[in-house]
Order: structure tokens, then sequence, then C-alpha cells
């Protein structure tokens, strides 16, 4: 089985975006600002951002946080978003998710600037990605399509079934690998938690993206030998035997999967340091279309 690594994937192409930040810098060109909005203290946003604000200065970009307590209102959230949109030393921001239950996501996502929607999350972005027009991918399913490309992996005609349907992942994915294009022109099939007979479904793809947030959900029994995961989940189970008491696991079962997968990503190291790595990409295109 060969290791999908997305750790020292997203090292190199990190070393790529640094090259053409030096050039940049050296040319007096615009150098690439990323700004994040975090409301609350939910440990794994917080442990997300930490590291968009780490990768953002290695590549030498400018980095912002702006931190507010659980109980900001929508309208002030509202009001950030705006400074934010009429801030042009801001290239590009995000605004973590989830939010506390009495703030709309959708009217928070739809207040900001598609041209600084770094996430991709603006329907104005997903439209334009659907119709296949120029547009900031979302993250995580714009780091799938790099590390589905620099591991020569084809998908032109292949079975791809996706697992999950969520607006930042699995529907995003189905439609940009069922495009024309390379990575894409795949047959994709997406599931969810309605679909009739999963197992029927899953042994006929050649490509499996799990994104639902179930841990260890997908066994081997279920899919074809030869098989390639693309596992999006990251889910804390308990396991004494580790200092913290707990570890991540996937929604797919590595263990059970590694004599039977061709290619599988780790949890965590794979599909986690793509998106941070994505998110760099639209930055740096932002901060180059300004
Ligand atoms: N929450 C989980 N994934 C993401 C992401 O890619 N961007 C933002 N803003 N929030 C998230």
């Amino acid at each position: 089985m060969i290791l999908l690594d997305g750790k020292a994937l997203s090292k190199q192409i990190k070393q790529e975006i640094k090259t053409e930040v030096d050039a940049l810098r050296k040319s007096g060109g615009n150098i690439p600002h990323l700004a994040a909005v975090i409301v609350g203290d939910n440990p794994a946003s917080e442990s997300y951002v930490k590291n968009k604000v780490k990768s953002s200065d290695e590549v030498g970009f400018e980095s912002t946080v702006i931190k507010k307590d659980a109980n900001i209102s929508e309208e002030e959230l509202l009001e950030i978003v705006d400074s934010l949109n009429k801030n042009s030393d801001v290239d590009g921001f995000i605004v973590q998710l989830p939010l506390p239950r009495h703030i709309d996501p959708d009217k928070i996502v739809l207040a900001i600037d598609p041209q600084k929607d770094v996430d991709g999350f603006h329907p104005f972005n997903f439209g334009s990605m659907a119709q296949g027009l120029d547009a900031y991918l979302p993250a995580t399913p714009y780091g799938i399509l790099l590390m589905l490309e620099r591991y020569n992996i084809e998908t032109e005609g292949k079975e791809v079934v996706v697992l999950g349907r969520s607006n930042i992942v699995g529907s995003p994915i189905s439609i940009l690998l069922s495009r024309k294009g390379n990575p894409g022109n795949a047959t994709v099939t997406i599931t969810h938690s309605r679909t009739k007979d999963l197992d029927s479904v899953l042994k006929k793809a050649d490509i499996i993206i799990a994104a639902i947030g179930r841990d260890r959900f997908v066994k081997s029994h279920q899919v074809k030998e030869g098989v390639v995961i693309i596992d999006v989940g990251i889910n804390r189970i308990s396991d004494p035997s580790r200092k913290k008491g707990s570890r991540l696991v996937g929604d797919c079962d590595f263990d059970d999967l590694q004599n039977t997968a061709s290619h599988m990503t780790p949890v965590p190291g794979g599909v986690g340091p793509m998106t941070v790595t994505a998110l760099l990409l639209n930055t740096l295109k932002a901060a180059k279309n300004k």
C-alpha cells in the first residue's frame, strides 16, 4: 500500500509557495495577508486556526487572528466581516466554523466578499466552481485534488464513491471529480445516511472519499482490492495507552484496510495538512489578483 503522505506533500507545496512569496518580496509585490476569525473556544477549531497561522508564517505570508468570545452577537460578527471586506491590507480571510448556535453560519458566509473568500464557501464561488469558471475552490476538496494530481492517481473513467454530502467537502468534491478535466472525468456516486445498500455501492468504487465524521466506519470487507482511500474524517476516540487518553482516527479503518487498499491517506497527516496548503494557495491567488 502506498501511503498518501499529506504532511510531506504539503511541505513540498509550501516550499513552492515560499519561493513565490520570496520573489514577490524581492520585486516589491504584494505580500499575501491571511486573516482568520475564530469565535469561542472549541479546542478543535483553535488547533485548526493555529495550524493555518503557523503555515502562513512558514511561507512568509502576513497573518492576523481575530478571536472573539462565544457570546459575540451576530451583528458584531457581521461588522467584523464587513471591516475585513473593506480592509485593503487583508487579501483573504476565513471565519472558522462551527459558530455558536445563536449565529447563522449561512448569513456570515454570505456577508464575505467573494474576492476575499479564500475558503471558497460563498455561493458565488461555489456556483463558479460548479460551472467550471475561475473560483476559489473550497480548501479540503482543493487539497484532495492536489493530492490526486501529485501522486498521479488517474480519475478519468474511474468509479468514485463519496461518503457524505456536506457543502464544504462531499458536495464540492463530487462536482469537481465529475467535471471535465484532470483530476476529473470520473463517474461519481454520492452516498449519505439515506443510501440503501451502501455495501454494494462501495464495492464498485475505485476511489473512496470519506467525509462523514464516523470513526473507522469503512472496513476492508466492504471495498474492492486495490481501492484508493481518501479519508477526510478526523475523529477523537479514547485510547488509555496514550498519554492524552485519546487519539485521532479517520472515517476508514486504517489498520483493517492497509492490506486491501492500493493507496490510502493516514489520519492525522493525510488530508488535514493538504487543506491548510490549499488555503495558502487560495490566499496567494487572492494577493496576486489584487
Ligand atoms: N471548519 C472545518 N473545516 C473548515 C474549513 O475548511 N474552513 C473553515 N472556515 N471552517 C472549517
